[in-house]
């Protein structure tokens, strides 16, 4: 495969912009090698700069539930864009917006518009922290909620201290108020709010767990959290930024049956657009200014052409509803041929689902927290990646991320991508 142009454009972008990218994942540095530059995406494929043509299965990291240029996003966009780009004043489209997502999560009574998954995840901890007059949030290890100074923090030596950042430029004061618990831990849980009782604001969890692959949280575990929560007047925030219409209309929550106290929202909900909410409990929400005193605000929140395309993306959720039994058989296909391929090779690694989200993890342990996650091994996962790539198959460029598969996968695609997968796990298992 020619990557020439790929890989001169990656040398020109490292003089100009940090690593040569806008975001660290996509610069293929933890399986090695130049990123591809992408010209054009149509329907399940992505097409390079050299002309290479790809079935892509990262879906810009989860907004393409519809594959690349779904032509009634594309239609909404372009009737959107004729009455002008951003007004920052209300629009009529952004009360239907907000009705609409009500309408699909029922656990939102109210919502308001962000521009990414970031800044909805760092407004919801804010809402609960006006909310309950209290300072510190418990999150899990392996989940991701964006690049907010006190999320970038992990847990610290011995069970019950606080986190420590993982990154220069977060200060220890910002990483004192996050506390660490292990996934699907409920006693990890409880120990902390033991220990910080009356000082804790939230909780927030992936409910499905898509940063460090696929994990699911155990029902129980869940409804524990939900029970803790009511019990100690914490605040039950639901990160569904990537699970959001993706594993139903109605998210993680409407699978799972637990209903939080407030969710925050990314990816699909912009329909390939920079778009964020967080919604949920009315008396949280009224807590926002300008009806209440916690400041939140956005030049671009609501943004009328963002809101088009989102607007698109959820209108057409409500009205095809069967695409989630569309996505489910079309993912089931896949692994159910993932896993006849890894028996032909005498391999058992795990391999995590929910819907439309898998990861292929390289361990034979079960994969069901952080750290059974943490035993894959990330160098083969590098080398299956490139065999991968080789054979027209876009994978996320890293072990822990998901794989997404669209509603127009078509079954050449999704034989194709076996037919790869097999060749590849025999070359790199040699
Ligand atoms: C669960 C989750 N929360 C939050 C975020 C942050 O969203 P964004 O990248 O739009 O800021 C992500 C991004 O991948 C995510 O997967």
């Amino acid at each position: 495969m020619d990557t020439t142009k790929s890989t001169q454009l990656f040398t020109k972008a490292k003089k100009y912009i940090p690593g040569g990218v806008n975001s660290p994942v996509r610069a293929f540095k933890s399986v090695g090698g130049d990123p591809i530059f992408i010209k054009r995406g149509e329907g399940s494929k992505l097409y390079d700069v050299d002309g290479n043509e790809y079935v892509d299965y990262i879906g810009s990291w989860g907004p393409h539930l519809f594959g690349h240029n779904p032509s009634f996003i594309i239609d909404a966009l372009t009737k959107a864009i004729e009455n002008g780009t951003s007004f920052g004043a209300p629009t009529e489209l952004e009360v239907k917006m907000a009705q609409l997502i009500t309408e699909l999560v029922p656990s939102i009574e109210m919502v308001r518009m962000v521009n990414s998954g970031t800044e909805a995840t760092m407004s919801a901890v804010r809402a609960a922290r006006g909310y309950t007059g209290k300072d510190k949030f418990i999150k899990f290890g392996g989940c991701y909620h964006g690049h907010a100074d006190y999320f970038l923090i992990k847990a610290g030596s011995g069970a019950l201290t606080l986190g420590v950042p993982t990154s220069p430029g977060v200060t220890k004061a910002n990483a004192s108020d996050t506390l660490l618990a292990d996934y699907n831990n409920v006693e990890s849980v409880k120990d902390l709010v033991k220990q910080y009782r009356d000082q804790i604001a939230a909780i927030i969890i992936e409910p499905i767990a898509g940063n460090m692959g696929v994990v699911q949280a155990n029902e129980e575990f869940l409804v524990e959290l939900r029970g803790i929560c009511n019990e100690e007047g914490i605040v039950l925030i639901f990160d569904e930024v990537m699970t959001g219409f993706r594993v139903a209309a109605g998210g993680a929550q409407e699978i799972l049956g637990v209903k939080p106290d407030l969710t925050t929202f990314g990816k699909i909900i912009g329909g390939g657009l920079p778009v964020g909410a967080f919604g949920g409990k009315r008396e949280i929400m009224e807590m926002l200014s300008p009806s209440g005193p916690v400041y939140q605000a956005g030049t671009l929140s609501g943004n009328p052409i963002a809101m088009a395309a989102g607007f698109a993306a959820l209108s057409y959720i409500k009205e095809h509803l069967e695409i989630y039994v569309q996505l489910e058989k079309a993912s089931m296909y896949l692994e159910n041929g993932f896993k006849d391929n890894l028996k032909s090779v005498g391999k058992n690694y795990a391999m995590n689902r929910v819907g439309s989200m898998m990861c292929m993890f390289f361990t034979e342990n079960p994969v069901n927290d952080f750290k059974s996650a943490l035993t894959s091994d990330t160098a083969l996962y590098g080398k299956y990646f490139h065999e991968m790539l080789n054979r027209g198959i876009y994978l996320a460029p890293a072990q822990f991320e998901a794989l997404f598969v669209s509603t127009v996968h078509s079954k050449e695609d999704l034989d194709m991508t076996i037919k790869a997968h097999k060749e590849s796990l025999e070359n790199i298992l040699k």
